[in-house]
């Protein structure tokens, strides 16, 4: 696993700085700006530095985060204080965090969380299940080039995000997107050009 606290030591916080990007991910955005989904709630899971889950509060939403990094917690903090918002902002390994039992939120996100596939894939499984009945979970992540491609994110094939993983193991939960293309990324100095990404949402049935 990478040294998530020293790649976040050095990016800093100076003038809002953020590791990748002080905007949140344009999927995100894309997914709060339809009229269906309108979270009360939500769980940021990887949440890094916060860029998404500080744009979320900003929003109304009582976010909750979790990161490993406990640097990448402080700067997330730092940020919200920043924007004037509150997150509850958790550092665990989401290898074995679980919430408390009976809490759930209304939509989950796992944007770009860079760990094992095992890790991110019992991850997705512990937010599915933190869903309260209509919620939404929302996932975008580089995924593998495909034969003779080139794309951004890391080299471990491990790291990256493979639709059908997720989708084996959130049978439950009813696709409304399930994407994988390029799309040109601008954000911060790390992500910047063209990638392959996986993007989903899925929705939690109302009924039991
Ligand atoms: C590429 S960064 C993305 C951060 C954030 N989601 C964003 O889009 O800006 C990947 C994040 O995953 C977190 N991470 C990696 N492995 C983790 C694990 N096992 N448990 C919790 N967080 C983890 C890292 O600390 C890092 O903040």
């Amino acid at each position: 696993m990478k040294d998530w606290n020293s790649r976040y030591a050095k990016a800093g916080t100076d003038a809002g700085t953020r590791m990748f990007g002080t905007q949140p991910c344009e999927y995100l955005r894309e997914v709060l700006a339809r009229t269906d989904v309108a979270p009360r709630t939500a769980l940021c899971l990887g949440d890094g530095d916060g860029r998404n889950g500080t744009w979320l509060a900003a929003q109304g939403i009582a976010v909750t985060a979790v990161d490993l990094s406990d640097v990448a917690t402080d700067h997330a903090r730092h940020h919200d204080a920043a924007a004037g918002v509150t997150v509850e902002r958790i550092v665990a390994d989401l290898a074995d965090w679980t919430p408390d039992a009976g809490r759930t939120w209304d939509a989950v996100f796992l944007m770009y969380l860079q760990c094992e596939n095992a890790v991110r894939l019992r991850a997705a499984r512990v937010g599915a299940d933190a869903l309260t009945p209509g919620g939404w979970f929302v996932a975008e992540g580089f995924a593998p080039a495909g034969a003779g491609g080139t794309s951004m994110g890391p080299d471990n094939p491990d790291l990256l995000y493979e639709m059908t993983g997720f989708l084996d193991i959130l049978q439950d939960l009813d696709v409304l997107e399930a994407l994988k293309g390029r799309i040109r990324v601008n954000e911060g100095t790390r992500h910047r050009g063209e990638a392959r990404v996986a993007r989903l949402l899925l929705r939690r049935p109302e009924g039991p």
